[in-house]
């Protein structure tokens, strides 16, 4: 085709409806998808996004309504017959919010899997895993096409999974939430290859809940709200506040609560002494107060997830230096996270698919799965489990259709508000929390955040992991940044700043030795 005919590409939906049994999620939507177009989906979580995008993809089929492509010769085709074979086929390509990767394969094996390189007789391996660096050249990826994907942490999956969509021919390209677990860096070489594809005359749909985003790279933005369609615009008319205006239906109240200050005399809970981690020369050292929140920043692979889960008992130290770690005054092992709970420390780990929900089991279970104890000891009250999942879907404001799906069926971020709501049924004093509103909607952070503020509130202590600096910013007392996989500084007060942040951050400021940061005080290089 030529360069002209494919930037008049036209793929639309008329009026399409979907429904899950009785349930209708999708109320009637159009959208118009053009070629050489950034076209944006926004909405609150659970608003019908990733539904609509698995239709446009012909990973679920519509209820109602008609699809059509033209090629910009003039003619339009309605399209009768969709599914995923036919839709990869058209040129449709879709990076699911959750990965869709082989993970017992290797990288190279996943980004050619159904779309192999033949050779005489065998598969050409050789040429599949050459292309496959290549791909990972253009993402400026360091990752190994030979490793195998189940090794790999989920940025990297995410890479993959972009890797995987320069290898198929695409005409539509759609990415639900790529962004959400990979680094300000690696969105931004991911917004390169976008716009590489959008001057190829590539139709690109991207879904994102980071509005700044939004407003670098869309040209047409579409909002959904409650499986309804919004409207579409383009983008040049849209300010943020606006694009949260019209994904609520209300105006915002402020982003972040007033967080209230921790007592000149309140307690240490937790203690981190002298742990030296992986790969890193210099122990760490921190304290966590009651009432306050100790935020965790640094870039990616700097070493947070690797400190909080070695605190833990889920990773071992360097050898030779297991540090102490005191609770409430006391020398504690937790070796595994049920002796964390028992002892009252809940970790919200980052990987949702991973090592959080039960996919397959229903929202109550799921719900409850921590706080058994708490609700009978031998049989279950499933009366006050059901008001307890009531008030926790209020709270959190989980939102679903229907109440019988499985977990695996809620939207992505309505997952990540079950889990949040999990952990903290089981009503911890310590909370340490990693990425917690990612994927996460506008309005729900703001309510996630002043929730945040009344656990403080009331005496929890709150260990906060985000590379969202803002989030790190707006709702910690103090912040610990973390370089080369230890504590490069500790900022507190006025102190906490993201020039200050970074520099910690980047390695170019460094605290004199561990011991100067064991107390709450800011130390300068
Ligand atoms: N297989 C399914 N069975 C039943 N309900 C489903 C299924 N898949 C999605 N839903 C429901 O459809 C609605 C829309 O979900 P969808 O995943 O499209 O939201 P979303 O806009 O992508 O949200 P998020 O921003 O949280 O990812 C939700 O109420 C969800 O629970
Ligand atoms: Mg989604």
């Amino acid at each position: 085709m030529s360069d002209e005919n494919t930037k008049s590409l036209i793929f639309s939906v008329k009026n399409l409806r979907k429904s899950f049994g009785p349930v209708e999620v999708l109320h009637g939507i159009d959208l118009t998808l053009r070629g050489g177009e950034v076209h944006a989906i926004l909405g609150e979580n659970g608003a019908g996004k990733s539904t609509l995008v698995k239709i446009l993809s012909g990973f679920e089929a519509l209820t109602q309504g008609e699809l059509h492509i033209s090629d910009g010769s003039g003619s339009s085709q309605r399209l009768t017959l969709w599914n995923n074979a036919i839709a990869e086929q058209a040129g449709v390509v879709l990076i699911h919010q959750e990965f869709n990767l082989a993970e017992q394969l290797t990288v190279a094996e996943n980004i050619f899997l159904g779309n192999e390189i033949n050779g005489r007789f065998f598969l050409d391996k050789k040429t599949m895993r050459i292309k496959a660096q290549e791909y990972l050249d253009v993402l400026r990826s360091d990752i190994d096409p030979d490793a195998a994907v189940d090794q790999l942490p989920v940025s990297a999956k995410q890479m993959v999974e972009i890797a995987k969509a320069q290898a198929k021919n695409a005409r539509v390209l759609v990415l639900d939430e790529p962004t959400a677990v990979l680094t300000q860096q690696e969105s931004q070489v991911l917004f390169e290859l976008i716009d590489r594809f959008r001057q190829d005359g590539v139709a690109i749909v991207f879904i994102s809940h980071k509005l700044d985003e939004i407003k670098q790279i869309a040209d047409v933005i579409t909002v959904l709200r409650d499986g309804e369609l919004v409207g579409s615009y383009s983008a040049a008319d849209l300010s943020k506040d606006d694009m949260a205006r019209l994904m609520v239906g209300r105006e915002l109240s402020s982003l972040f609560p007033e967080i209230p200050k921790v007592p000149d005399a309140s307690k240490v809970v937790l203690r981190v002494s002298d742990l030296l981690l992986q790969g890193s020369s210099e122990p760490s050292s921190f304290e966590l107060r009651k009432g306050e929140v100790l935020g965790f920043s640094g870039l990616v692979g700097s070493g947070r997830t690797a400190l909080i889960e070695t605190v833990l008992g889920l990773r071992n130290s360097a050898k030779g230096n297991t540090g102490r770690v005191e609770l409430r005054g006391e020398r504690v092992n937790f070796k595994q996270l049920s002796v964390a709970r028992s002892k009252g420390v809940a970790y919200l780990t980052k990987d949702r698919k991973g090592s959080g929900l039960l996919l397959e089991k229903g929202l109550v279970f799921n719900f409850s799965l921590f706080s058994l104890h708490k609700i009978s000891r031998l049989l279950i009250d499933t009366k006050q489990e059901d008001v307890a999942f009531k008030k926790a879907v209020e709270t959190f404001d989980i939102r679903m259709k229907d109440k019988s799906i499985v977990a695996g069926n809620l939207s992505g971020g309505n997952q990540q508000k079950l889990l949040l709501a999990k952990i903290l049924e089981a009503e911890p004093s310590v909370i340490i929390i990693d990425e917690p509103t990612r994927g996460i909607d506008i309005g729900t952070k703001s309510q996630i955040y002043h929730f945040i503020a009344e656990l403080v509130a009331s005496g929890h202590s709150l260990i906060l992991i985000s590379s969202d600096i803002t989030e790190v910013i707006g709702l910690s007392h103090r912040v610990a940044v973390m370089y080369h996989s230890q504590i490069s500084g500790v900022l507190e007060g006025d102190g906490i700043e993201e020039h200050e942040i970074m520099r910690y951050a980047t390695g170019l400021k460094n605290k004199p030795s561990h011991h100067d940061q064991l107390g709450s005080g800011t130390s300068n290089a």
